[in-house]
């Protein structure tokens, strides 16, 4: 028997019925700007009691703002191969080996055991411009035994199957089937594995991690993931802040215990370590926990990603001051957007512009659950001069007309938990992954995509291979829909927020709303996937293919 997954969460009465709700207006109270209890990071009550974390960490009693906030350094190539689409001209050649290492993330802490691409944690960053391709040829050379607990119960993560399993997916890149780090192409320590990346795509603020078919949310856990940035002439031509005043960070949060070292935890079953989400109080920024950066008072750029595998992160500046949103996933917006805060979820991206010419001598700390990031603003030596402004416009960003679409799919986001053995699935459309393909849009045309979240909780779902545009999103009875079928609307279509009315790849899908995205299929044809981007969840079913014909 089949029943639906209800999560009880510690904060329902805090937040009260607002908390089905996540949208992430300006403002942080309660109804409008409230979040759901998966965005503040509170596990639910069910799971919180299966988790064990021996000796963990007391994060609040570790000293703040003692490290200085690393910038990955970016990623030089090993040469030139041909290119695989001209084989008389080349592109740069990377290798990257992924590794084993112990990195500091804290001052006071012992050097904390982590997975890397090249050694570094977060990965090194992969800085080209649009339309120059290039090879990356990703080494495993981790050790053969996994450090976290691995769930043999998981479609793809077998006994039988190595322990340790790699491939690297580009999050966001527009690439050939072979190249995009599909879940099912792994390869054990010793193996590698060969990507073109063609780059034919705006600028935008990509990321790379692992996609190991089972054990992907542990992979990344583990460390492996990093930017990679794709700059092109309309980015050049609004002279953005640059160099040392253009920061990548990318947070993520963790559980440590008091040596320092990464805990994942697990459910009371150790035949079913699977907990269906991972939330830790330690966020670190670039591999650090309470880092901080000496500024000086001007303009600046921060492109964030959110490598957690669960939480969605509420930003703020601790000055009340907004920042300036000038990208989203998948690259620039119209126009510089001032917000007091925002959202991201898990895998989405935010490029920003903040001024600190106003904050002179002072300091302006990066918050969510906690501090992330301290910045302390130089004083100002004479009359500041902003050496960058905001520009007034950034990007042309044509609105996809609904009517451009040739077919709308209505697809479910479903919990399922069998009542009698407990054991619960994440599932799209009712299907799970090794269910035949049902996704099939025709090259070169236009879908639009209604995703209809059943559950309880917010789910960032993500498209591999293509860029998209929220059209809007309706609320509407879950619960009428899951016990009759019926679509019974409780509301008009909502435009989407100023922080998603961009190119994206990865969308908040809202329980009780339907969330219309319209998706052009132009770059390549083959097979890809789509999926939920709370790597639990992904390991537990939410994760289907798609096929792009023609
Ligand atoms: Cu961040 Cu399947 O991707
Ligand atoms: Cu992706
Ligand atoms: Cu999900």
């Amino acid at each position: 028997m089949i029943e639906r997954r209800r999560f009880l969460y510690g904060t329902a009465l805090l937040l009260g019925s607002c908390r089905r709700r996540l949208t992430a207006g300006a403002d942080a109270g309660l109804c409008k700007g409230s979040v759901t209890a998966a965005a503040v990071g509170t596990a639910p009550a069910t799971v919180k009691a299966a988790v064990r974390v021996i000796n963990q960490l007391n994060v609040g009693s570790v000293t703040r703002f003692v490290d200085r906030l690393p910038i990955p350094p970016v990623l030089r190539p090993d040469g030139t191969r041909p290119d695989p689409e001209a084989p008389a001209e080349t592109i740069s050649y990377f290798r990257v080996p992924m590794r084993e290492i112990t990195a500091k993330v804290h001052r006071d802490l012992p050097p904390t055991r982590v997975w890397t691409y090249a050694g570094r944690f977060p990965g090194p960053t992969f800085e080209t411009r649009s339309g120059k391709g290039l090879l990356v040829e990703w080494v495993n050379e981790l050790p053969d035994r996994h450090f976290l607990p691995i769930d043999h119960n998981l479609c793809g993560a077998g006994a039988d199957r190595a322990e340790v399993r790699t491939v690297v997916h580009v999050h966001g890149a527009r690439v050939p089937p072979e190249s995009d780090g599909h879940p099912e192409s792994w390869y054990a320590p010793g193996g590698s594995a060969v990507h073109h990346y063609p780059n034919r795509q705006d600028a935008a603020t990509l990321w790379y991690h692992d996609h190991a078919m089972g054990i992907e949310r542990l992979n990344q856990y583990a460390g492996l993931f990093g930017m990679f940035l794709i700059r092109d002439e309309v980015e050049d031509a609004l002279r953005l802040p640059a160099g040392e005043y253009e920061l990548p960070i990318v947070l993520c949060d963790r559980t440590l215990d008091v040596n320092g070292q990464l805990v994942y935890p697990t459910s009371a079953n150790p035949n079913s370590p699977w907990v269906p989400e991972v939330y830790g109080d330690a966020v670190l920024a670039n591999g650090k926990l309470f880092p901080y950066l000496e500024v000086q008072p001007r303009l600046y750029r921060f492109r964030l990603v959110n490598a957690s595998n669960a939480r969605f992160l509420q930003l703020t500046l601790s000055n009340g001051r907004p920042m300036h949103l000038i990208g989203t996933d998948q690259g620039f917006v119209a126009a510089p957007t001032p917000l007091q805060g925002l959202v991201l979820a898990p895998a989405e991206r935010a490029d920003l512009l903040v001024d600190f010419s106003a904050s002179a001598g002072q300091n302006v700390t990066l918050k969510s659950i906690s501090d992330l990031v301290q910045f302390r603003v130089a004083p100002a030596r004479g009359a500041v001069k902003a050496s960058a402004i905001l520009p007034a416009v950034l990007r042309p960003v044509p609105r996809t007309p609904a009517a451009d679409a040739v077919k709308t799919r209505f697809l479910t986001l479903n919990h399922y938990e069998t009542a009698r053995t407990r054991k619960m699935w994440m599932l799209l459309n009712g299907a799970r992954w090794q269910d035949p393909v049902t996704e099939r849009p025709q090259f070169g045309t236009t879908e639009i995509w209604e995703l209809a979240n059943l559950t309880e909780d917010s789910h960032p779902i993500h498209l591999h291979l293509v860029r998209f545009q929220i059209l809007e999103r309706q609320p509407f009875n879950a619960d009428l829909y899951t016990l009759r079928g019926t679509l019974s609307f409780g509301g008009p279509p909502e435009p989407p927020l100023p922080q998603d009315a961009g190119w994206k790849d990865t969308v908040r899908v809202d329980p009780n709303f339907v969330t219309r995205i319209i998706v052009k299929f132009d770059s390549h044809k083959g097979r890809y996937l789509w999926h939920c981007h709370i790597l639990e969840h992904a390991a537990n079913e939410m994760m289907r293919p798609f096929e792009i014909v023609g």
